[in-house]
């Protein structure tokens, strides 16, 4: 947060944070306790000391938080974020992802405060093969994208200021927190796997917390409310092409890298992800506010800070 302008203007912001012990707060709350007023940041586990206890399914607990601190600026991060949990237990992923988001948005126009929600490229239909734009019609194909939906139209109906970012395939946060793809190949490269395997047939663009949650912040005084795309440069890549470059970065060239198609993962990732959930960030290059670097670049930045010991060779035993 170099900007000026930044930094003056959310000086006085009173942030009241959901979710925030996850992949993206873990850098969003060190970012707005640096340059806001008043800071709250929540979550159901108290995995941080920085952390208050908050479900955001506890109402009484939320209106009470609003009335509180009346907060200028939410940032809603809370979610079920498990593709099979949403599959498997869809009222959860409902009560968590729409019922709750619908609850702050009220909250956040009765108390005039802005809103920001994460929404997902999940929410796309995934047959096409260029990136999806904002103006592109979303059609999820599973629970977590139907959900996602729901909650971006009741935040657009509710609240008149809001930002909606859509997020890709994140990264962040190290091995304690990140339970996504990069973290996943991590894992497996950390446990000397020979062989991984990695699908050809699902795109996408990878995208890093801490670049979300500077971007995120940047944006939340600019006043452009509105829906924007947020992923990294770099280009499109499947999961195999993801996972090939972070075995380069590993400098792991003793572990095969085998194509497989989505069959493979049945069982494991059974809920029904799109064919492709690239976007583009058209909304953000407009106003000149897309802050977002080259996957690639983020990969060589990430895991030598985060995860140092998945870098080097095998030991020969
Ligand atoms: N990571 C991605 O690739 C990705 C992609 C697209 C969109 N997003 C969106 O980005 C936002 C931030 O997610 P993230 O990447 O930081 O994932 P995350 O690490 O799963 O963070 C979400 C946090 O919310 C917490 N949470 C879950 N249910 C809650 C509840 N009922 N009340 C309060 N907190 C609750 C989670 O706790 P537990 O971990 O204990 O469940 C977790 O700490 C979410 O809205 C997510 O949908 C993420």
């Amino acid at each position: 947060m170099t900007d000026k302008h930044s930094e003056r203007s959310l000086t006085q912001a009173r942030v009241f944070i959901t979710g925030c012990g996850g992949m993206l707060g873990n850098y969003t709350y060190p970012f707005a306790k640096q340059i806001c007023r008043t800071v709250l940041a929540t979550d159901k586990n108290l995995t941080e000391p920085w952390l208050e206890h908050l479900d955001v399914r506890d109402y009484a607990k939320l209106s009470q938080i609003f009335k509180e601190i009346k907060p200028t600026l939410v940032l809603h991060l809370a979610a079920e974020t498990d593709c099979e949990v949403c599959e498997a237990d869809p009222y959860l992923s409902w009560e968590v992802n729409v019922r709750a988001t619908r609850e702050i948005a009220l909250l956040c126009r009765n108390y005039s405060a802005i809103m920001v929600f994460i929404s997902t490229a999940a929410v796309f239909p995934g047959e096409q093969k260029a990136p999806f734009t904002e103006t592109d019609r979303p059609s999820p194909t599973m629970s977590y994208g139907f959900h996602k939906l729901e909650a971006e139209h009741h935040v657009r109906s509710i609240s008149d200021k809001h930002y909606i970012f859509r997020a890709g395939w994140m990264m962040g946060a190290g091995p304690k927190k990140d339970k996504k793809y990069t973290a996943k190949i991590l894992r497996q490269i950390i446990e000397d796997r020979p062989v991984i395997y990695a699908v050809t047939d699902k795109q996408g663009i990878p995208g890093y917390t801490k670049d979300f949650a500077r971007n995120m912040l940047a944006m939340a005084e600019t006043e452009n409310y509105g829906t924007y795309h947020m992923v990294c440069s770099g280009g499109v890549g499947t999961r195999y092409d993801v996972a090939k470059e972070i075995l380069m970065v590993c400098g792991r060239t003793d572990i095969e890298l085998r194509e497989v198609d989505s069959s493979f993962f049945d069982k494991e990732y059974f809920a029904p992800r799109p064919s492709s959930e690239a976007m583009v960030n058209v909304n953000l290059n407009k106003i000149g506010m897309n802050l977002q670097r080259r996957w690639q670049d983020v990969l060589r930045e990430y895991i030598p800070a985060e995860w140092p010991h998945a870098i080097g060779q095998a030991q020969s035993t």
